[in-house]
């Protein structure tokens, strides 16, 4: 297993746009290595509920009396915050996707990189895994997250090569499902979107997104903040419209003057790391940070 958990993305960045208040109430949905949730309490938060559904994330776990952890998926934001009894945050943080641990744990099978079962569920406890989706979907459906997902202009063809494939033998492992995609090995952009895509699928990254959101919404006090960290341009693209209208559907609502009802002031609006990070931090090239204040 790798020694770095993960280093946070635009760290200082996302600090400065949650402008923690001291003694207020936080929220991190990503703990992860928990880089961001440590600088959250640095900053003077009065409490801070750290999500991951990842039970690996506990080996990063904060000795701080101020610090919660709750093992779960963030899509129950609401149900948790009632259960502690808090009816209003001061800020969320969501730095989506998965951690480095995932990409450099070769058994979770996160990479094409190395040999694995494909297995890509953040959830270790989770049902159903990329195996189960590869082996199991309809060529259409398998086409659709393709397209979708992994934004694969070529998604037709490659759930056709894949389908092809699985009815002589199963696709089992990571180096089957790069074998059955007939991509080539030197188009690892293409795989690594290959492997995106029923990543996403698996663990039901965009719906458990849109609930998040939502409850985020409407537990965020007026003044509080909510930082999000993107890393492809769906989600990206989810979080824009939502963070600019305050609903799903993306629809701006006015009032009879011509005034933006949306219940959010946009902060950052796609903010990208700095040079010099990308240079110490490769992966963070394609994050993207958005903030905005509750009204
Ligand atoms: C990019 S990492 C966060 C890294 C973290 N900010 C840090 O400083 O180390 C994303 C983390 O969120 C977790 N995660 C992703 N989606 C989740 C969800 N729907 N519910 C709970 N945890 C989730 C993953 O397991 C992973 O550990």
């Amino acid at each position: 297993m790798n020694t770095v958990y993960h280093i946070p993305a635009m760290l200082k960045e996302t600090i400065e746009g949650l402008n923690i208040k001291s003694e207020g109430i936080y929220v991190d949905v990503t703990f992860g290595g928990g880089g961001h949730s440590r600088a959250i309490l640095e900053a003077g938060a009065g409490h801070l509920y750290s999500f991951d559904q990842d039970a690996d994330a506990l080996s990063n776990a904060i000795d701080d009396e101020r610090w919660t952890f709750v093992h779960s998926n963030f899509r129950y934001l609401r149900n948790w915050m009632d259960y502690y009894g808090v009816k209003e945050i001061d800020g969320l943080l969501a730095d989506l996707g998965v951690s480095f641990h995932h990409f450099d744990c070769p058994e979770r099978g996160f990479s094409f990189r190395f040999s694995a079962p494909l297995d890509m569920r953040m959830n270790q406890t989770a049902k159903r895994t990329a195996t189960d989706i590869v082996n199991g979907y309809s060529e259409e459906e398998l086409a659709k997250i393709l397209y979708l997902y992994g934004e694969l202009k070529n998604g037709r063809q490659i759930a056709h090569n894949i389908c092809l494939s699985r009815s002589k033998n199963p696709i089992l492992r990571t180096e089957d499902l790069v074998a059955a995609s007939r991509i080539p090995a030197e188009r690892s952009k293409e795989l690594a979107r290959l492997f995106q895509a029923l990543r996403i699928e698996v663990n039901d990254e965009l719906s458990a997104l849109r609930e998040m959101l939502v409850a985020a919404r409407d537990l965020l006090k007026p003044g509080g903040r909510i930082a999000i960290l993107t890393y492809h341009s769906l989600e990206d693209r989810l979080v824009k419209n939502f963070l600019r209208s305050g609903n799903l559907e993306g629809t701006i609502e006015k009032d009879f003057y011509g005034n933006n009802l949306s219940p959010f002031e946009l902060i950052e609006k796609g903010r990208e790391a700095s040079e010099e990070e990308v240079a110490r931090n490769p992966r963070s090239r394609s994050a993207k940070l958005r903030v905005a204040e509750k009204k």
